[in-house]
């Protein structure tokens, strides 16, 4: 929020530069700005809903800099999305009665419809980062280790399944939703060595960075999906915040000393992610665990229809974790061959 002797300090210098602002406004003050999507063919996968992609129609924010404060935020308000007034800026459940922010920086988010005329309600993600995974990935298949890091990678992953077995037992929601706040952290960790990597050695990545990063953001969203389904406890909260402290810390040294090893490790944990999520399943066919609407992020996240059910969620989150355990193995791989990732181009967009 900026003060009201920040915004006359800062006059001055906005009033100086609002002729030159005009110059990238064609618009009037009062437009709003809107962003279409329209639907496309789909590319792959199941093709009863189509995917999103960019439209033409848009349209820009109109500077503020020229405006009185009543009309900034009269302007504010009314391009607040109908979730927003309600709920807050968090755009769905998380807000309460936070007001807009008054700005003369220009910056107004857009209102994003979907093709049917209808608001995009999330904040947390847009629908062109929305997608619908491949489900005909093979789930089965397995990296054999061969060599003595392999089988390290594969006994530590494997040690780790016990312990988590004994403490979650068959509470599989509870399970994917604490399991998810540890696998959204290597590709985070993986994309920010290589990003400092990419830097200092002023060489390109070979997409490999944005490909770890949108893992990491993937994972992430299974965990919002999920928090929907099991509120986490407060003991459970603790963990989290316990193993993230050491798991976080454990693979950026991990990765820094050996990355064909810490790709290897994650390749391994989400074929334990897999077989996890196969169980799900078996307990929802099985009636112990109740099969609910799917929540509504997660209908919107991977395109699902509106009748969608948690079965229908867990599946398309299996399918993710299959295809985040071909990149990561092939990353190991291409190390194993002892060349850089940035050698081999990422698979981006692969899900
Ligand atoms: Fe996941
Ligand atoms: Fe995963």
């Amino acid at each position: 929020m900026i003060s009201r002797g920040g915004t006359r300090l800062a006059s001055s210098a906005v009033a100086a530069a609002a002729a030159n602002a005009r110059r990238f406004s064609t618009a009037g003050a009062t437009e709003k700005s809107v962003l279409r999507y329209y639907a496309t063919p789909a590319k792959g996968g199941n093709s009863a809903v189509s995917p999103w992609a960019r439209g033409p129609i848009l349209t820009r924010s109109a500077t503020t800099m020229s405006l009185g404060e009543k009309q900034v935020k009269e302007e504010a308000e009314e391009n607040k999305v109908p979730s927003e007034r309600s709920t807050g800026a968090g755009g769905n459940k998380d807000g309460g009665d936070e007001k807009a922010v008054v700005s003369y920086w220009g910056i107004n988010p857009g209102k994003i419809t979907k093709e049917d005329g209808t608001v995009w309600t999330w904040t947390c993600f847009r629908p062109w980062e929305a997608y619908q995974p491949n489900m005909s990935i093979d789930l089965k298949k397995h990296h054999a280790p061969t060599t003595f890091l392999d089988k390290l990678a594969f006994r530590t992953v494997k040690s780790l399944r016990w312990p988590t077995d004994i403490f979650f037992q068959r509470r599989y929601g509870c399970r994917a939703m604490m399991l998810e706040t540890v696998a959204a952290v290597p590709g985070m960790v993986g994309g920010m060595l290589l990003h400092c990597k990419s830097l200092r050695r002023f060489e390109h990545s070979g997409g490999w960075i944005k490909t770890l990063l949108d893992e990491a953001e993937n994972e992430r969203m299974h965990l919002m999906t999920f928090m929907e389904v099991a509120k986490p406890k407060w003991y459970e909260r603790a963990l989290v915040f316990t193993v993230q402290g050491a798991f976080f810390n454990i693979y950026f040294l991990g990765y820094l000393i050996s990355p064909k090893f810490a790709h290897r490790v994650v390749g391994y944990l989400e074929e334990e992610a897999i077989h996890s999520y196969t169980e799900f399943l078996k307990e929802l066919d099985n009636g112990n665990i109740e099969n609910v609407p799917a929540p509504a992020i997660a209908v919107d996240y991977w395109r699902l229809p509106p009748n969608s059910t948690l079965k229908d969620v867990v599946q398309v989150v299996r399918a993710d974790e299959a295809h985040h355990r071909d990149v990561n193995h092939f990353a190991s791989d291409i190390h194993y061959q002892g060349r850089e990732l940035r050698e081999c181009p990422a698979p981006l967009g692969y899900h």
